[in-house]
């Protein structure tokens, strides 16, 4: 049977390792640009009103059930309802972990390379042709496959190692890297800030990002880009909450700790928002351009205008390259790190008898075979076009189920007690039902609904939609076939 877990001791380091999973490459390269696109400060209060109607009710509700079944995600699905059917939901989030690891470490890997780079600034001469052409090598078109990149292969091997050695002991691991890692990107992002701030231009890049176009509010995509990126961003639906629930102590307050996680992750994305528009206001005033010429979408912020911003500094443009992308990889490995966690921890407690350390190397070779798809010159595409389903849809349907299950099937009045840890806060436990039971499906239900219509009626991000029917039918069925699978077996 499944080896005993043990505590992380104290809520600090759940809290610690919570922010350090939810802290990541979303913050910093979605939020941002998703603020820009949908009216500034208004996407931040749809974002807002969604991380308090949606994200921190259903991290309540998973680090809550992996709390009390001290197990991951399946058993603790398993654990609601009579005969343990609904196993198969917790199986299906540990694969949407498992898809997004397959390009996650990618971008990470990215990061490294940059970081390696930086004080040499390659990319001086036009950060765009060296971005795509140089680096990625990219191909004309989403069908055209070409050999795999060797330095970004380089980068997914140097990740899938460090993250061996960091946490093949178990829990001691985890809670190090909670300390000492997930500290390190704040500490440097607030580097950059100051500095950032400080850059001529700024006001202008942070007023596009934080004055507010009320209409946008109105707009059905506004909504729906801020509830998924709430629950991208808080590491929801891929089981990685219970996973960390399951390490914590019987003591400690979930609601209360749940809190503070969602403020820390919050505060990471307003930071990486300002650092972002302050130095593409600064490119705007140097290049004499306005600002909405000199951003971009997606990725290209992150690797293309941000590369050519700091290499334009006054002063330290090596320095600041290498301290930003060396926080972006920080940023990213504790993300990682839990996606990892909530795979193994499926596995350790399933009836699979396998040690943690050959379970954990089977896991990373799997992910370097998988990995290595993304780093052929039309990786980029193909990442997108997974993204899209992983993050739009996968993550959103799991999300209904699970707010359905708790709310309908398990007895949420109960289960309120092992959150509060008291029988006072009426009001609130009141509250916390009703959006469980009621609001969270029904927001989601919606928003999903007109997702899929709108997708029908315009191709993804232009590319040929017999390609993005092929691979959204291609991850439906090896998603759905892999749970059903892996509840049957394990
Ligand atoms: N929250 C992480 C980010 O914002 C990504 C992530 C999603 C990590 C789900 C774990 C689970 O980048």
């Amino acid at each position: 049977m499944s080896e005993k877990r043990s505590n992380f001791g104290s809520a600090w380091i759940f809290i610690l390792a919570a922010i350090g999973s939810a802290a990541g490459l979303g913050n910093l390269w979605r939020f941002p640009y998703l603020a820009y696109e949908h009216g500034g400060a208004a996407f931040f209060i749809a974002y807002i009103i969604c991380l308090l109607c949606i994200g921190l009710p259903l991290l309540i509700v998973e680090v809550g059930l992996g709390k009390h079944t001290k197990k991951g995600a399946p058993e603790a699905m398993a654990s609601v309802g009579k005969r343990g059917y609904f196993k198969v939901i917790g199986w299906l989030s540990v694969m949407v972990a498992f898809s997004i690891l397959t390009y996650y470490i990618v971008i990470a890997a990215w990061t490294v390379n940059y970081a390696t780079n930086a004080f040499s600034l390659p990319w001086q001469g036009g950060s765009e042709s060296y971005f795509f052409n140089q680096f990625l090598a990219i191909t004309t078109d989403i069908g055209s496959f070409s050999t795999p990149r060797l330095p970004i292969i380089a980068g997914v091997i140097i990740i899938l190692l460090l993250t061996y050695i960091c946490i093949y002991k178990g829990t001691s691991g985890l809670a190090f890297v909670a300390k000492w890692i997930t500290p390190l990107p704040f500490i440097l992002l607030i580097i950059l800030l100051i500095n950032s701030l400080s850059l001529s231009g700024s006001e202008t890049g942070l007023h596009a990002l934080f004055v507010p176009v009320w209409a946008s509010l109105l707009d059905n995509k506004l909504w729906f880009d801020a509830a998924s990126q709430v629950i991208f961003s808080i590491s929801l639906a891929t089981g990685v909450m219970f996973a960390y629930g399951a390490l914590l102590d019987k003591k400690v307050n979930v609601a209360k700790t749940c809190t503070i996680v969602v403020i820390g992750d919050t505060i990471a994305s307003v930071i990486c928002g300002m650092i972002v528009f302050s130095v593409i206001g600064h490119v705007a005033l140097i290049d004499g351009k306005s600002i909405h010429d000199v951003i971009s979408g997606g990725i290209g912020l992150a690797f293309v205008v941000l590369p050519q911003a700091l290499a334009l500094l006054p002063t330290g443009q090596g320095i600041f390259s290498f301290i930003f992308y060396l926080s972006v990889f920080f940023l990213a490995f504790t993300s990682i790190i839990s996606l990892i966690e909530s795979v193994l921890a499926a596995f350790m407690d399933s009836k699979a008898k396998l040690k943690r350390a050959s379970l954990l190397l089977v896991i990373c070779l799997l992910l370097l075979i998988f990995n290595i798809i993304y780093t052929m010159g039309n990786g980029l595409y193909l990442l997108d076009v997974v993204d899209h389903y992983i993050n739009g849809y996968f993550m959103l349907f799991v999300m209904i189920l699970e707010a359905l299950l708790i709310g309908w099937v398990y007895n949420i009045f109960r289960f309120n007690q092992t959150v509060f840890l008291s029988s006072n806060h009426k009001a609130l436990k009141l509250l916390f039902a009703l959006l469980v039971s009621v609001v969270v499906p029904l927001m989601l239900i919606i928003l999903f609904v007109r997702q899929i219509s709108s997708d029908i009626t315009t191709a993804y991000g232009g590319y040929p939609s017999a390609y993005l029917t092929g691979i959204g039918i291609g991850i439906f069925a090896v998603v759905i076939l892999a749970s059903i699978l892996f509840t049957k077996k394990y």
